[in-house]
């Protein structure tokens, strides 16, 4: 495994991994890897002759300087995981590297970026697509893999593929989680004893919440999600909204033909935790 700290270096090895005709592989992260983090570089490499793996807490998709210098980090163990999973590249660029001078673009995600994380976390999609634009731009890769964990994020990637007019494949990967129902993230890790046994709630409810599609209208679903987090004191229920899977808009009706999912914020003891749910 070779570990790459800048994007020329990067660039001259993956020019001659495609002049051999190999395909690759790109999994964008911010480290502190988890299951779900390995499901990705698992699928990855099974699909691309080739398969790099970024780790880069990127800090314009915070809005929040906190919340920023809070983020778990944990490179000498991440490093230890993709080895022991035999990735061939990975890339730790430092924040000069990737932004050596401030990245004024604004893109344009339509409505994609208005609703619910778009909403609560200002210019946070704009962060995204800056750096997903940067790790496109030096991987060039024929696929890139993300979580449906981040179901918006999943959404602006494929729009701002479309936008950029890029030929790159997204590959959506299934929500991976906790044994008791608990979506996996880095920030799982933040949580203190109490709220990590508290924070399965949030998948339970957006689990029972499917179960009453059959008697109840999508916004009397969406009361009654905000009436179970009225009885959780430690938990700051910021949205629950049920949005059809392509342009992120609101369903009203379950005869809509359209996928539909519930998507969830939540904040517990200071950690923000996101997870969503088909409920088709
Ligand atoms: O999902 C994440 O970890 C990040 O938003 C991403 C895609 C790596 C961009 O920083």
């Amino acid at each position: 495994m070779i570990v790459y700290r800048t994007k020329n270096d990067l660039s001259l090895h993956l020019d001659a991994i495609r002049k051999s005709g190999k395909s690759i592989g790109l999994v964008p992260t911010m480290g502190a890897l988890h299951k779900g983090h390995t499901s990705l570089v698992e699928k990855a490499a099974g699909e691309n002759g080739a398969l790099v793996v970024t780790i880069f807490v990127n800090p314009t998709q915070f809005n929040d300087p906190a919340d920023l210098e809070a983020y778990p980090r944990n490179l000498d163990k991440d490093l230890e995981i993709l080895q022991s999973m035999k990735v061939d590249i990975v890339f730790v660029p430092s924040v000069k590297e990737m932004y050596p001078e401030e990245d004024k673009r604004s893109f344009d995600l339509g409505n994609l970026d208005k609703v619910m994380e778009g909403k609560h976390r200002k210019d946070h999609f704009n962060g995204v697509a800056q750096i997903v634009s940067k790790l496109f731009e030096t991987v060039k890769p024929d696929r890139a893999y993300f979580g449906q964990k981040d179901f918006q994020q999943l959404i602006i990637v494929r729009h701002l593929v479309d936008l950029l007019n890029l030929d790159i494949t997204i590959v959506a990967c299934p929500i991976i989680r906790e044994v008791d129902g608990l979506a996996m993230s880095s920030r799982n890790i933040m949580l203190n004893t109490e709220d990590r046994n508290l924070a399965p709630f949030i998948h339970i409810t957006l689990q029972l919440a499917r179960e009453k599609r059959g008697f109840l209208a999508p916004a009397e679903v969406k009361s009654w999600v905000i009436s179970q987090f009225e009885n959780q004191p430690r938990m700051k229920l910021e949205y629950f909204e049920i949005v059809e899977d392509k342009a992120l808009q609101h369903v009203n009706d379950w005869g809509e033909k359209v996928n539909k999912v519930g998507c969830i914020a939540v904040q517990l003891g200071g950690v923000r935790l996101i997870d969503n749910l088909f409920f088709d």
